[in-house]
């Protein structure tokens, strides 16, 4: 069987776990289900990192024994990462026995080849990231990453030879260009090797919590040394060598992108100073923002899971565990994972109403409800097979497959819902409520939404567990698997439970839903002005003496215009001739460095990156958009 080992970072048990945090260990666990649906024999693990000064402090400023505040503090974590259905093989603590073995014998191994060495420590550190830092990191003599105050620090310290390590680094990376993801944290990684790798300091004397350095009992091993090599203890490292060959390398290592330096150069850097293999992929997600602004305790912004869940759970009128679903569901759907995003009450309630109640909740509340008016709950036999239907689910499910294997999760979701959709104006045009003289073409509709219904469910069993086990059991097909999703597996004549609205739709006390708060939304009417259409590129020529603009000839069937578009940093004049884009026909035309513009090209862009938005079926140029 196929193995897959992943892994979270691991979390900071000083601060109490706010939606952000938590957010990754869903991801994970969203990639974990998935890989298990496939038939892969997972290994994930996540868990705490326990031995950091602030930690310690913490513990202080309560006035509790470190010990017992970690015991506490972890503990915290661990039920809630059960609340939310995180599938962990291991949890993993760094104040773990067989943690503190491995971290020993690292360092020891470490130090005998002559990679660690005693030296001295002049610089600062950030006690809030754990972070070593030099006089030109500093952002106004504070932590360039947290903002926050810096100790200044001189102190006999045992280094480890990271700059030995820069060429094979670099190697690597060109030879692995797989390896961090997305690209832009590739890159930045890349730049940060080039700019020359200095060695680091892997231990503090000032401070005692922690595993101690095995050979000088004045020193602790820096935290940072200590947490990364939880990914070995996790597979049982050093106690079970055929566990630990069959999981290493590990498949992917999630972390966000404040910690993807100490993944993408230290962590590989010791095992290569060790001897051990890089794990496969390190993919650096973004962060989530609260309402725009980030997440801080110092802005009293943090929106703590637990009641958040709770509370909606109150509000919606749906019991915990679907609270949950829907919790991880908005954190998938709502941005393009790798990306920050941004958590919103309004687009919260906004999707639980559009997404579930209305597209998905009604599609099993529908057909459920004929399943009883027409055939007593029991399902029908499908009498004519209606392939086209089954030839676009699935279409829509290789596209699923394809994203998630891209840890794509919103546009995996996208193909799901094409799937929704899809079903309910199925319904709609169908009217089976007017086929009652025809019985086999009844039969027929209502087992092609039935056996449709099982397939999304099992699509959405990664992200939505609780619910979907529900819904599957009805359908006498828990648990979920990719090799179920043959059409037609669907048991004939079983009858399947009516389950009870399971997101009923919810009423906002604020915002006006059916007609849109002024501000948010344009009407029909004005979205109508604009004329979209798709243009096909017959021609591609620099505009002279500017760097960025690109003058294009475009098709749009029955005229041709030039269009005028600042993508010349991004394209080559020749990459574009034959591609379809989408243009704005009715912009009042412009000139451009002395180029007249008839309408306008559309790309998005962020920091990185600019793309033209390209249509991914063939459709005739001239088309409208609408
Ligand atoms: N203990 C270190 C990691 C050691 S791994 C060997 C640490 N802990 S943390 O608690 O600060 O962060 C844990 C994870 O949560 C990190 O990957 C971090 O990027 C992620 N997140 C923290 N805040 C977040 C958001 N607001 N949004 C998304 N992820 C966030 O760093």
């Amino acid at each position: 069987m196929d193995n897959f080992y992943l892994t979270t970072a691991i979390y900071y048990v000083n601060d109490k776990p706010h939606m952000g945090s938590v957010s990754e260990a869903i991801s994970a666990d969203i990639i974990a289900r998935f890989k298990r649906l496939e038939g892969k024999d997972v290994f994930f693990s996540t868990g705490t990192d326990e031995h950091a000064q602030k930690i310690e402090d913490r513990a202080k400023e309560e006035g509790i024994d470190p010990q017992l505040f970690v015991d506490k503090a972890s503990k915290t974590w661990k039920d809630l990462f059960n609340m939310f259905g995180i599938s962990y093989t291991r949890f993993i603590r760094t104040s773990d026995a067989d943690h503190i073995k491995v971290v020993k014998h690292f360092f020891q191994t470490l130090y005998d080849k002559g990679d660690i060495y005693l030296g001295e420590y002049e610089g600062w550190y950030c006690v809030r990231d754990a972070t070593f830092l030099k006089d030109s990191d500093l952002k106004s003599g504070k932590c360039p990453i947290c903002g926050e105050k810096v100790q200044k620090i001189n102190e006999t310290n045992y280094f480890f030879r990271l700059s030995k390590y820069e060429k094979p680094l670099l190697k690597y990376y060109e030879e692995h260009k797989d390896f961090l993801r997305p690209e832009s944290r590739y890159n930045e990684v890349m730049n940060v090797i080039k700019s020359g790798l200095q060695d680091i300091s892997v231990s503090r004397k000032s401070f005692k919590f922690g595993t101690p350095v095995p050979f000088d009992k004045d020193h602790t091993i820096y935290v940072w040394f200590d947490a990364l090599l939880n990914y070995l203890t996790a597979i049982d490292f050093l106690k079970d060598e055929e566990k630990f060959n069959k999981y290493w390398p590990a498949d992917l290592h999630l972390v966000g992108k404040d910690i993807t330096r100490f993944h993408g150069i230290i962590w590989p850097a010791m095992l290569m100073s060790y001897g051990l293999p890089l794990p496969k992929e390190i993919f650096a997600h973004g962060f989530w923002n609260l309402e725009g602004e980030k997440m801080s305790k110092s802005k009293g912004n943090v929106v703590n899971p637990i009641d958040f869940v709770k509370e909606f759970s109150k509000k919606a009128g749906i019991d915990i565990e679907t609270a949950v679903d829907v919790t991880r569901f908005y954190l998938s759907k709502e941005i393009s994972f790798g990306l920050d995003g941004n958590f919103t009450m309004d687009t919260f309630y906004r999707r639980y109403n559009s997404d579930l109640a209305n597209d998905f909740g009604n599609l099993i509340n529908r057909t459920t409800t004929m399943l009883y008016k027409y055939k007593d709950g029991a399902v029908p036999e499908e009498m004519v097979r209606d392939e086209k239907i089954i030839n676009f689910i699935n279409e829509q499910e290789k596209i699923y497959l394809k994203e998630m294997d891209k840890y794509n999760f919103s546009q995996a979701l996208d193909a799901v819902w094409n799937i929704i959709n899809t079903l309910n104006n199925y319904i709609q045009t169908k009217t089976p409520w007017k086929l009652e003289d025809n019985q086999d073409a009844l039969s027929s509709i209502l087992y092609t939404l039935l056996e449709g219904i099982r397939h999304i469910t099992i699509l959405l069993a990664p992200f939505m567990p609780f619910t979907t086990k529900k819904v599957l059991k009805t359908f006498q097909d828990d648990p979920a698997s990719i090799k179920k999703m043959e059409w037609g597996q669907l048991k004939v004549g079983i009858k399947i439970e009516k389950l009870p609205p399971i997101f009923p739709r919810l009423k906002r006390e604020t915002a006006d839903e059916e007609n849109g708060k002024e501000e948010n939304f344009i009407s029909h009417e004005d979205f109508a002005k604009l004329d979209l259409r798709v243009a096909q590129i017959i021609a591609a020529e620099k505009v002279q003496e500017s760097q960025k603009l690109i003058k294009l000839r475009i098709s749009l069937g029955d005229e041709e215009r030039t269009i005028v578009g600042g993508i010349a940093l991004h394209y080559e004049p020749e990459q574009l001739i034959g591609k379809k884009i989408i243009i704005v026909k009715n912009l009042k035309p412009r000139k451009l460095m002395g180029v007249t513009s008839y309408g306008m090209l559309l790309a998005a862009s962020d920091e990185n990156n600019l793309s033209l938005l390209i249509l991914d079926k063939d459709v005739k140029e001239g088309s409208k958009i609408s």
